[in-house]
């Protein structure tokens, strides 16, 4: 069922020669590195407000507000309605601008396709994609009536897009080629079907009574052991066929109509990464709405790159690099827990509201446990109030650590922690323990030596490096660690030199060396709650 797409080639100012490879991405033990200007890169984001970016001149003032944050990144839409107007027309006006105004202020953009899904519906479409439901037909509900989203089975609706997908890369090829103000591009935006779990246009109709293509059950035969458990579950309960229409691999019910409309939605955008590739081969990936638990396809986005999904966007996108899931839940670790797979490197392009007090410890975890390139928050340029202060300090100190945490990514040599947060909100901040090297850490988030009202663990979080036999970097607010050897030797371990300070240009500059009441006369290494701070430790084992 893969749409047949002739795109015509589109023609391509040649970018200047540049000296270093187009941003891409690299494998470095069980991720991937994104390079940029050939060196590789941690992306300290915020995204801004769906608006903000088609009125350059209100954005202005906010530019020396990301520096205050140091933010070394800005995520901000494309407009598909701003960029082609008219069919063939283009206006690169809006693109131009922003890339200016972010060169000047020092910062690189992650470009959010905003074409022909933006959060399931079809609003960024120019208005001639609009008012032509002939060329370009919607998704239906049952009763027949059309919807503003756009049919993801019409070979019409992904040409359009995919054309003018293809146009953007080929203009930021010319203008940005030898520049790398653009690292990293999402195809469209948190994809899905709503309000049914698929499209019930007749077209729709047909193509779900058709047989399952290959390409997805070799998938699921051959990930069978790694599949999502809902997904392998569903596949099973209905024989795990290999073949067979979508009614009977995957069920009657909404689950499998979800299937089919993940199918779908992952064709569109493969197609349309695709031509986007051919024009300027950048790193692209796409974004996910998140389901409540307990919430039925289609009161969510139908068939997005939700955690049960992510096989079937796998299968059927490879030119997708990476599913990033837009994290507004409280449950941020469990969600990281579903997406950090090694054929998934982590980027978390909406981690929630920006100015929340959590952002930082979440920062932390998402770096420091699951080796996630880039975080930020949205909304960005609304940032403000301590939390805002806070996620300041917290990138000022992963700017800092950038290259020690660039190396230690995906090695082992790396951790991160924070309390639990259910769904509901409920704090598990009891210790947790993790193994670095020689040594057993454990982590406790109750700051025991400030006052204990008014402390909400769930903003407490560090990152730990292990930078040598005995030797680790800690980084972070409100967590106090305690070390065990676990290899052979003397039984317990001491702290023999503790240190603050800052790295300036990856160099450490200590500042006090903390001991007596500071580390409980050698008892524990604390980074106090309240800020966000960097301690180089050095323990020795003993008997
Ligand atoms: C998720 C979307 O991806 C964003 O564009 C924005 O609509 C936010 N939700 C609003 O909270």
């Amino acid at each position: 069922m893969r749409l047949a797409l002739c795109l015509p080639l589109l023609a391509m100012a040649a970018a200047p020669a540049t000296a270093a490879a187009p941003p891409h991405l690299v494998p470095q033990g069980n991720t991937k590195q994104l390079i940029v200007d050939d060196k590789p890169f941690l992306i300290l984001g915020g995204e801004l407000g769906n608006s903000t970016a088609s009125d350059l001149a209100a954005l202005k003032p906010h530019w020396d507000d990301f520096r205050r944050l140091h933010m070394n990144t800005v995520v901000a839409p494309a407009y598909w309605e701003l960029i082609e107007p008219a069919e063939g027309r283009f206006d690169w006006s809006s693109v131009d601008g922003l890339l200016a105004d972010a060169r000047g202020a020092g910062q690189h953009l992650v470009l959010l396709w905003f074409g022909s899904w933006k959060n399931s519906m079809s609003a960024y479409v120019p208005g001639w994609v609009k008012r032509d439901q002939a060329r370009f037909p919607r998704a239906q509900r049952p009763d027949g009536q059309g919807s503003e989203i756009l049919s993801p089975l019409a070979p019409a609706n992904v040409a359009a897009d995919a054309r003018a997908f293809a146009a953007l890369m080929a203009h930021l090829k010319a203008v940005d080629g030898d520049r790398q103000t653009v690292i990293l591009v999402q195809v469209e935006n948190e994809m899905g079907m709503l309000p049914t779990a698929r499209d019930r246009s007749p077209t729709a109709d047909a193509a779900f009574a058709a047989p399952v293509p290959r390409a997805l059950t070799d998938w699921l035969v051959r990930h069978r052991a790694t599949l999502a458990p809902e997904l392998k579950a569903l596949w099973e309960a209905n024989g795990a066929r290999i073949s067979g229409d979508w009614r009977s691999v995957f069920g009657a019910g909404p689950a499998g109509e979800e299937v089919f409309s993940a199918w779908c939605f992952a064709l569109h955008a493969d197609a349309v990464a695709r031509a986007g590739k051919a024009a300027y081969d950048l790193p692209m990936y796409v974004n996910v709405a998140l389901n409540r638990p307990g919430s039925a396809p289609g009161d969510y986005p139908s068939g997005g790159p939700v955690p049960h999904l992510v096989d079937v966007w796998k299968a059927g996108a490879p030119d997708i690099d990476l599913i990033a899931p837009d994290i507004y839940f409280r449950d941020f670790g469990e969600i990281l827990d579903r997406y950090a797979r090694p054929d998934n490197a982590l980027f978390i392009p909406e981690a929630n509201q920006a100015g929340r007090a959590e952002s930082p410890a979440e920062a932390m975890l998402a770096f420091g446990r699951y080796g996630a390139f880039g975080f930020s928050p949205f909304s960005i340029e609304n940032a403000k109030g301590p939390g805002a202060a806070a996620l300041g300090e917290a990138y000022d100190l992963l700017d800092q650590l950038a290259p020690l945490i660039l190396a230690a990514r995906g090695t082992g040599r790396m951790t991160g922690f924070r309390p639990k947060v259910s769904f509901d909100g409920a704090v598990d901040d009891a210790p947790q323990t993790a193994t670095l090297g020689d040594y057993r850490i454990t982590a406790s988030f109750l700051d025991t030596w400030a006052p204990k009202e008014g402390q909400r663990t769930e903003t407490h979080g560090a990152l730990v490096i292990r930078l040598g036999p005995d030797d680790y970097a800690v980084a972070g607010s409100g967590v106090t660690f305690t070390f065990a050897p676990v290899t052979p030797g003397p039984p317990q371990a001491g702290l023999e030199r503790v240190e603050e300070g800052h790295y300036v240009d990856g160099v450490w500059r200590r500042g006090r060396v903390l001991n007596g009441d500071q580390t409980h006369q050698g008892r524990f290494v604390r980074l106090p709650s309240g800020s966000w701070g960097i301690q180089r430790v050095r323990l020795y084992r003993y008997r």
